[in-house]
């Protein structure tokens, strides 16, 4: 195994060779290695300091969700412009949460795609100007790979080790896929290997939640509250049943276009669901929008509709990872990403999951969403490596991991 001097592979970059360079010679363990991760790659501008790939000394998230709110999704243009405005802010609280100094960094890792161009671009921007001020390594790091990171980090502060290789959904408003995750031979940074076994043909599950939740008047984002609603709709009457999607060709697909388009020509053919959706998106304009406030404005009808829409999205989402982890032969299933919070989807997985003998990870709310702690754990792994990037890195809207 090559110490940390030899294992530097560079890629050019002006004036930050060297400075690196004198960094990794005059380290010669690889234990606490401090990341400063930034993650800016849609709604939330983040960022936290992680430990050796594990251990999170701190994470801040400022969500844009309250000037996303009123247009029912995140604008792009206000996107950027609001993580330019809090992304000073938030890394200095992420080092003070630390009670580090910049100069105790070993490395800055920041988000590179995919995403948002313009929201990437201002924590890349960030990124490379602190790195080259501090003379520190720059990582660039893979949003989805950062999700399936937050598995670990959440894993590891539980004092567990997912076994590997395992199947991982990364689920939330922009992604549905399905990968197979093994180690790497040279494990000992914790490089993953990625095969895409799967993903969705048109919307991510989390984006059908959004969607569905516009169309009932329940808000921006649709998740948390349709999540709620069908766990209060227990035993009502089914007014509409959503059968199982069927994708042609790759059957680890997943596609949520047409449950949303079901839904959609459902309420249109019954007018009675039309008085509670006004009413909802009034107590929402007047500021209404807590779950407490929005229940009693759902008549059983609604309720059932809610329930039926999220058993479908749980099964299509459950049915097609367990057999992917079938057909790997795995005994591990990694869940990351928004929807990853969902109630139903981690109690139905853990039940197919204990059923089969299989092991299933998630993280928790705040290391399921998006975060930086997931950046700076996977930027450990590429520093590990000496894999760093340099002034030319650039964002990128679609960055695939296999
Ligand atoms: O990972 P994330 O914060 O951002 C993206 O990368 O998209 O995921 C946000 C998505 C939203 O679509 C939101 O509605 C969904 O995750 N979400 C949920 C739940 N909490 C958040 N979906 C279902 N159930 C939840 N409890
Ligand atoms: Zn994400």
């Amino acid at each position: 195994m090559a110490g940390p001097a030899e294992a530097v592979r560079y890629k050019e970059g002006p004036g930050w060779r060297e400075s690196v360079w004198r960094n990794m010679e005059s380290r010669t363990t690889r234990s606490g290695v401090k990341i400063l991760g930034i993650e800016s790659s849609c709604d939330e501008t983040a960022a936290a300091v992680v430990e050796d790939g594990r251990r999170v000394l701190s994470s801040v998230v400022a969500s844009q969700i309250d000037i996303h709110r009123k247009y029912g999704g995140v604008v792009p243009e206000l996107a950027s412009r609001e993580h330019l405005r809090q992304i000073v802010p938030v890394v200095r609280e992420a080092m003070a949460g630390a009670s580090l100094k910049f100069e105790e960094l070993d490395a800055i890792g920041v988000t590179q795609g995919p995403g948002l161009v313009g929201s990437l671009l201002v924590g890349i921007t960030y990124g490379k100007t602190l790195a080259a001020a501090l003379g520190k390594p720059l990582v660039a790091v893979n949003h989805l790979e950062g999700h399936v990171r937050a598995v670990f980090l959440e894993a590891f502060q539980k004092g567990q080790e997912p076994r590997l290789p395992a199947v991982c959904l990364i689920v939330s408003g922009g992604h549905t896929v399905l990968y197979e995750v093994r180690a790497t031979d040279d494990s000992s940074g914790g490089a993953l290997l990625y095969r895409k076994l799967g993903g969705t043909r048109d919307d991510a599950a989390g984006e059908a939640y959004d969607k569905v939740a516009k169309l009932l008047g329940l808000g921006y984002p649709g998740g948390p509250i349709l999540d709620r609603l069908a766990a209060a709709a227990g035993n009502v009457a089914a007014p509409v049943k959503f059968g199982p999607t069927k994708t042609r060709g790759n059957a680890l697909d997943f596609s949520f276009s047409g449950l949303k388009t079901a839904v959609l020509y459902h309420l249109r053919e019954h007018p009675e669901y039309s008085d509670g959706i006004r009413k909802r998106e009034e107590a929402l304009r007047d500021g209404h929008r807590a779950f407490a406030e929005l229940l009693p404005l759902c008549d059983a009808m609604t309720l059932g509709l809610v329930r039926e829409f999220q058993n479908a999205v749980v099964r299509d989402l459950v049915e097609r990872t367990m057999r992917g982890a079938e057909e790997c032969g795995v005994e591990t299933i990694l869940v990351s990403g928004g929807v990853a919070a969902n109630s139903q989807l981690r109690a139905t997985f853990e039940m197919r999951a204990r059923a089969k003998g299989l092991h299933v990870f998630f993280p928790d709310r705040a290391l399921a969403t998006d975060n930086a702690a997931m950046i700076a754990a996977a930027a450990f792994a590429g520093f590990c490596e000496g894999n760093f990037a340099d002034a030319s890195l650039n964002a990128k809207a679609s960055m695939p991991l296999a």
